[in-house]
């Protein structure tokens, strides 16, 4: 064999690869940007309806977000009751979780809490759920809560500054058009060029406490910021740190669950024995135990997992590409689940895999999820119950009872928060299978020493009435709301809905933006 002749092609392969790495290594390939325009539209502008002239084919994309009524096996867009898992579509879905009213007992979020559903009804929602108090002229919370619905964020938040955070939600009711201002274009865009950008001041501020300016930001991060405006965990800050009802997000410690609840240990003005510092959200109205309520942790939840650590954005599988008109390529702006569109969402990187493949990977890591889910649930109301037969138990107590009480609610503080970080996050585990199922991992262990250093606390005695199904020992709440507990009967209905305080009766004040009532 001639070894010159072998030798050849070889060099050349070798002179490929140098001239491909002297290329690569030198050339600064740019970013990519958002595409620039120049639009007539004021710098101010927060209409959706008034850039469907100039992106008449963006605003229609937005416009579907109104029509989807399809669900997947664990999200989907019917808003109905995610602890309702009897009743069908669309008052209940069989993948909820049963105990959510008996685990935020004392909250508004026991009155209602629905799945989320397109941006279009962003506003729509907030106005009719029954967590803002309908019934009197105090809505009984900031107006912080426009801070992720309404367009017209940026202009209140120039009128107000932080004076806003604080000032009543019912104010700010009819000032908005509900399908013009819900979540939309001027929020991520510059309405005369359409750069992406950051208007949520709590979001800033957080990244900037990070050392990191959004201005600064690549086109990927962006793509990923812009919906960590609102996705993302946050607390309504004490007037003693700060604007008082500000929207804050706990990320000084980093976004795990855990460095959360570190931050919050010195957040609050709270001078409850053991807990002196803590921030705190709500007291469980059963267990007498400060509580911690998580919101959708996604970007916190994708950030460090198999996607978000590979610089994979939200914008890539949430809204990839799709042709429209026939012809022209543009991003979706209907936000949904990107199962309904695997081809377009995730093939564009996977393209080895075939869709049924993708599809049946994502099951598998939310069907795990799902089921240590419902395990820490249930764990979490055997903490309740454990610390509410302590509580009450008149017999021999242990030596050490205060202490371990307070430990006791301290871990069933603890492991709820881990519970609801991964309940309150809403890809059931896809965005990061190994943060879901350590963090639900965590929360079961907190919640089990809880049960055991209650049962500690009573020498054992109340070790018996714990054994057993928790589900015969506390049925899961089924109906609560603002009205039912104007009701006595209602209240006596269950052992738990006893701790309630009676509301007295009242009519409903507010329907819609319609006033109906006086009080
Ligand atoms: C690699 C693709 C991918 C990335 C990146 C990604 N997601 Fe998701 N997301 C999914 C999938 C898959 C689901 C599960 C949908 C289902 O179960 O139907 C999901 C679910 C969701 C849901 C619930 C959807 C519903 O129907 O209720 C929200 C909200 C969401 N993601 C927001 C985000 C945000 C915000 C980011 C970025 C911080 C992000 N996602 C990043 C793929 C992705
Ligand atoms: C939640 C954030 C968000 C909202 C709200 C939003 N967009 Fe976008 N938009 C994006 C992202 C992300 C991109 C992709 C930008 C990129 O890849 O650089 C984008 C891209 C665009 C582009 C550039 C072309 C393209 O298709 O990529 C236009 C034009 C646009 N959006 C118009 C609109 C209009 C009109 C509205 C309101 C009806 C709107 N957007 C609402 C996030 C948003
Ligand atoms: C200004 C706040 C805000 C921003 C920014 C935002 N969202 Fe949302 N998003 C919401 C609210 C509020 C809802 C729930 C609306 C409802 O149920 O009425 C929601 C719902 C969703 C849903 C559920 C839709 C369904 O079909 O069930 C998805 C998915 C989603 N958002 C993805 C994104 C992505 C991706 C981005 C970034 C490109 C983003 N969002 C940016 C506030 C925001
Ligand atoms: C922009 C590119 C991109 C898109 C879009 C994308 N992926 Fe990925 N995917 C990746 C990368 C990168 C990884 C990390 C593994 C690696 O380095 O090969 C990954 C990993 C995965 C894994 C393994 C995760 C694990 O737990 O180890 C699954 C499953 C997956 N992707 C499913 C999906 C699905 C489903 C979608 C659409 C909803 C999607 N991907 C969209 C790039 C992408």
């Amino acid at each position: 064999m001639n070894k010159r002749r072998m030798l050849w092609p070889w060099v050349l392969v070798l002179l490929f690869f140098t001239a491909a790495l002297y290329f690569g290594g030198c050339t600064e390939i740019p970013e990519p940007k958002t595409p620039s325009y120049e639009t007539d539209l004021a710098a101010d502008e927060n209409r959706n309806e008034a850039f469907s002239r100039q992106f008449p084919l963006h605003y229609q994309s937005y416009l579907n977000n109104a029509d989807d009524t399809r669900m997947t096996t664990y999200a989907g867009s019917v808003p109905h009751d995610k602890h309702d898992t009897i009743n069908p579509l669309p008052k209940g879905y069989r993948f909820g979780q049963p105990y959510l009213k008996n685990l935020w007992m004392g909250y508004p979020f026991s009155y209602e809490y629905k799945r989320a559903r397109g941006h279009v009804y962003a506003i729509e929602d907030i106005l009719e759920i029954d967590r803002i108090n309908n019934y009197s002229e105090q809505a009984g919370l900031p107006a912080t809560c426009w801070n992720c619905k309404a367009n017209t964020m940026p202009q209140w938040q120039k009128q107000y500054g932080d004076d806003f955070w604080s000032m009543e939600f019912h104010d700010f009711r009819t000032e908005v058009d509900v399908e013009d201002h819900a979540v939309g274009c001027n929020l991520c865009h510059d309405p005369q060029t359409m750069d992406l950008r950051i208007t949520s001041v709590p979001f800033a501020e957080a990244m900037a406490r990070q050392g990191i300016d959004w201005e600064d930001a690549t086109r990927n991060e962006m793509r990923a910021y812009v919906c960590g405006q609102c996705h993302v965990e946050y607390y309504f800050q004490e007037a003693a740190f700060g604007p008082k009802d500000k929207v804050t997000f706990p990320w000084d410690e980093g976004f795990t669950p855990g460095d959360m609840y570190e931050y919050y240990k010195d957040k609050g003005t709270t001078t409850r024995e053991g807990f002196e510092g803590n921030f705190i959200d709500w007291t469980h109205a059963v267990s007498d135990t400060p509580m911690l309520k998580a919101q959708h942790p996604e970007f916190e939840t994708w950030i460090d997992g198999p996607h978000g650590a590979a610089g994979v954005s939200c914008a890539d599988c949430h809204m990839p590409y799709i042709r429209v008109d026939g012809k022209r390529k543009i991003s979706s702006h209907h936000w949904t689940s990107p199962l309904k569109t695997i081809e377009q969402s995730c093939r564009q990187c996977h393209t080895d895999k075939q869709p049924e493949y993708l599809e049946e990977r994502v099951l598998y890591t939310q069907k795990r999820t799902w089921e240590q889910l419902l395990k820490a649930q249930e764990d979490s109301v055997r903490a309740h119950e454990a610390i509410r037969l302590a509580s009450g138990f008149t017999g021999e107590r242990h030596p050490d009872y205060d202490a371990l009480m307070i430990r006791a609610r301290e871990r069933a503080r603890k492991g709820q928060w881990f519970w609801d970080f991964v309940s309150a996050e809403n890809s059931a585990g896809f965005h990061n299978p190994v943060k879901a199922l350590e963090t639900l991992a965590r929360s079961q262990s907190y919640s089990s020493e809880a049960v055991r250093l209650a049962t500690a606390a009573t020498n054992h005695a109340i070790g018996k009435h714990l054994e057993g199904d928790i589900y015969e020992l506390v049925p899961p709440i089924m109906e609560h709301s603002r009205k039912l507990q104007q009701s006595q009967e209602h209240l006596n209905s269950h052992t738990w809905l006893g701790y309630l305080p009676l509301l007295p009766e009242a009519e409903r004040v507010w329907d819609g933006q319609k006033k109906i009532g006086e009080r």
